[in-house]
This record gives C-alpha cells, sequence and structure tokens, in this order.
C-alpha cells in the first residue's frame, strides 16, 4: 500500500453558540499530508482544536524518506484528504473558515509546495488571510493547545528526525538556538541505529522503545550495574563531554553520529541485541539530559545563579516537543534531573508529531498578537533559520477592520 492510512479524531468541540472563528490548518513539510480545523471561541479563550486527519507516506521499503516521492505522494494525496475534511465539517465556498494557515519552511520544498499551494487557492477562493508558518514555531508552541498558554521567557528542547535543539524563546519572535547538534539529529541516529539492531522500517523510535519496554525489570536492573557495564564489549561514547572537570564546560553541542558509529564498528548479534537497545536509548537521553544541564551552569536559572550569567532567569517552563519527546525514558530523564525547579511541558503524543493542528495555533498566534499575515507571494522555504522568522518580507499588516471581520473580536 502507497500510505499508511489515514486517521481522524475530535477532540474537543466548542459550546452551541458564541460566535467563533474557525481556522484551516494544512501541513506537508516532509512525509505527512495533515488537515486540522480549530476555533476560537472569543479572544480570551483558548483555540481549541475540533479534528484533524493525517495520511502518511509509506517508507518501509526504501527505509527512509525519498524527497521525490513525498512531493508525488503529498501531490496525489493532499486534494481528496482536505476536500473530504472540509464535506465532513460542511467547509465550503458558502461556509469558509475565517483564517488558513500552512507551514511555509522549514522542510521538503517539494513536499512543502503541495500544501501551500492549495492553501493559496483556498485562500483566494474563499477571501480569506493566509499566515505562512514557520514548522518549528509549530513545534515549539504546540502545548498550548493541550493547555494554557506558555509564559514567555521559555525554554523548548525540539527533539525530532530533522532537528535537535534547546531554544530559549524570550517572546513570539524572539528565539535563541542555545544548543544545536553538529552533526545528526537525535531521531535520525535512532532510527539507523535502531536499523542496525534489526528492527525494520522508517520511524523506529517508537519500535525501539517498546523493545526496551518490553525487557524484565530484573534484567534491565541487571544492565544498569556497574558491573554489566564494566564487562560489557559495547560502550557507547559520551560526546562532548570535558575531560578536565570544568565547573562550566563550554561545549553547548549535541553530537549523535558518535552513537550510530559505535554501532557500526560492533557486532550486535541475538544474545547483545537487549543490551545493546537498552544502552542505547540510555546514553542517547543521558547525553542530552548532561548538555541540557552544562546549560543551566552557563546560562544560569534558579539551578544555579551562582555560576550563571543569568540568561535563563525568569524561566521556569521547559516545553519538549518533536517526535523524540514521545519518548517516556527521555521524558523521565528530564523530569528527575530537572523537574524541582521547571515546569515541565510535554504535549500529548499525538501533538508531539508533525500535525496541522500545531500550524493552526501558531498561525493563530501571529495573526492575533504580531496582526501580520503573509503575502501570496510567499514560497517553500527549505532551511528557515528561527531567527529570521520575520525577515523573509513576505508579511504584511493585517488592518483593525480585517482583524474585526476574521476574528469577531471588538478590536481593542
Ligand atoms: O517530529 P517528528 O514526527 O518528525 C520530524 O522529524 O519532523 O519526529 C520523527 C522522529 C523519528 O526519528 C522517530 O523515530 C522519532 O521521532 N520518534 C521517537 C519516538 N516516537 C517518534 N523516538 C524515540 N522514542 C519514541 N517514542
Ligand atoms: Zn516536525
Amino acid at each position: 500500500m502507497w500510505f499508511r492510512g489515514v486517521s481522524s479524531t475530535s477532540l474537543r468541540v466548542c459550546k452551541q453558540g458564541l460566535r467563533q472563528y474557525r481556522i484551516l490548518a494544512l501541513e506537508s513539510s516532509c512525509d505527512d499530508a495533515c488537515v486540522a480545523l480549530l476555533e476560537k471561541p472569543s479572544a480570551d479563550q483558548s483555540l481549541q482544536l475540533i479534528d484533524e486527519a493525517k495520511s502518511t507516506l509509506n517508507s518501509k521499503e526504501v527505509g527512509g524518506i525519498i524527497p521525490t516521492a513525498a512531493h508525488e505522494f503529498h501531490q496525489a494525496v493532499l486534494g481528496d484528504l482536505v476536500s473530504a475534511f472540509c464535506s465532513k465539517h460542511s467547509i465550503s465556498a458558502a461556509t469558509p473558515p475565517d483564517l488558513l494557515c500552512v507551514t511555509q519552511g522549514p522542510g521538503m520544498v517539494g513536499s512543502l509546495s503541495a500544501s501551500l499551494q492549495l492553501a493559496k487557492g483556498l485562500a483566494v477562493a474563499w477571501n480569506r488571510p493566509l499566515i505562512g508558518v514557520h514548522h518549528m514555531l509549530g513545534h515549539l508552541l504546540s502545548p498550548q493547545l493541550a493547555e494554557s498558554e506558555l509564559k514567555f521567557p521559555f525554554l523548548s528542547l525540539l527533539c525530532s528526525g530533522g532537528h535537535t535543539m534547546l531554544v530559549l524563546l524570550t517572546s513570539l519572535t524572539d528565539h535563541e538556538v542555545i544548543i544545536n547538534t553538529t552533526d545528526i539529529a537525535a531521531g535520525d541516529s535512532i532510527d539507523k541505529c535502531a536499523r542496525l539492531l534489526g528492527l525494520k522500517g522508517d520511524m523506529l523510535g517508537p519500535q525501539l522503545e517498546r523493545l526496551v519496554e518490553n525487557i524484565a525489570v530484573d534484567t534491565k536492573t541487571k544492565f544498569a550495574s556497574k558491573e554489566w557495564r564494566r564487562d560489557s564489549q559495547l560502550r557507547y561514547p559520551k560526546p562532548m563531554r570535558s575531560s578536565k572537570h570544568k565547573k562550566i564546560p563550554d561545549v553547548l553541542e549535541f553530537s549523535f553520529a558518535p552513537f550510530l558509529s559505535t554501532l557500526q564498528a560492533h557486532n550486535v548479534d541475538d544474545a547483545s541485541r537487549s543490551y545493546a537497545a537498552y544502552a542505547l536509548q540510555e546514553a542517547i537521553f543521558d547525553h542530552i539530559v548532561d548538555r541540557i544541564g552544562v546549560a543551566f551552569a552557563k546560562h544560569g536559572s534558579k539551578l544555579s545563579y551562582e555560576f550563571g550569567d543569568g540568561k535563563f532567569e525568569g524561566v521556569s517552563d521547559f516545553v519538549c516537543s518533536g517526535g523524540v519527546a514521545a519518548n517516556h525514558v527521555l521524558r523521565q530523564k528530564l523530569s528527575e534531573k530537572f523537574g524541582q525547579d521547571l515546569t515541565f511541558h510535554f504535549p500529548p503524543l499525538k501533538l508531539c508529531t508533525d500535525n496541522a493542528a500545531m500550524i493552526g495555533n501558531a498561525g493563530v498566534e501571529i495573526f492575533e498578537k504580531l496582526r501580520l499575515k503573509s503575502r501570496l507571494s510567499i514560497v517553500p522555504v527549505r532551511k528557515w533559520p528561527f531567527d529570521e522568522m520575520l525577515d523573509l518580507g513576505n508579511w504584511e499588516n493585517v488592518t483593525p477592520e480585517e482583524y474585526a471581520r476574521v476574528t469577531g473580536y471588538e478590536d481593542k
């Protein structure tokens, strides 16, 4: 089969009778074709996800996403997916949504262009404003869909197949990447290592997590013991660790390629597979937690004012998003290490992976807080640095009349 099936869920339904504005959001930056409908009942009520649908390219046989196949997939699938979704929700030219949001980048240009073209067409046909959303902003703000608004400044760990970065967000538009990966992303490393461990398919993180979950508790205790690790032939590296025991090590980078090269150099047989899988998760997630600890030592917070430069002052929220953030071992390690001083926000699993709801949420933030919309001349952006979110020159101001027309709010 060409694609992995269509899922559709209904989460919360708005109270009847309120004036609500409706947002239709599309996302196709990688291999997921996604559509979502959201509603905003009033200015001070939070955005509600009404329904969403997703269809995913099946890359199982080829073992990775081929950009041309993804492009073709989106071209073939997205129109029907959105059409069926609109029919289901009685969205038509006579009853259009009030705002259209779509991922503009970063991502694969062929994939992005499918939903961007469709969204432009709908914006023209329905005479509605269009918001071209930065995919990462979608991930970073996604917990808003599950709970109350996040308080700036906050830290966000974005941990996916394409990115692993710790970002400090001081406002909707001010983002500083504090730690980035020097080589591949954590999810990419996990997927490639899992394949070397004999798992089949693509996006192998959940399979690896299940494999480790199914190891008996006393076996895991044995694996965690010093003696076992000392005697084991397989030793994963501790990337970036300073050997000089400085109080504030200065290497603020992630690195996930060394885990892969270690496994490539090691012959994992049936007997050693469980340990190799268990220790891989431990090593990768310990590395992430360790580097975040270094960031706190360097930039200060409630955790270590003594040494820090104060950059993290006022930070008390920590968001963990992206596909890898679904992993319970990572969640537990982060909470154990930093949970006393920080409030962790783990979006529901559905919101951790690519989805259109997060694009709608970020689009509404841009429309309402920045009063901006995209020009119809926007193009897909393959690489889009975070700190250039507003510098592409494709934004125009929303007039008070348009703002009131779309939202139905009384403008203040
Ligand atoms: O954010 P995402 O859905 O897509 C992008 O990369 O944009 O992330 C996908 C990545 C894949 O590498 C997948 O294996 C990994 O997230 N992943 C996980 C888990 N669920 C998804 N990795 C570890 N444990 C999981 N439970
Ligand atoms: Zn993503």
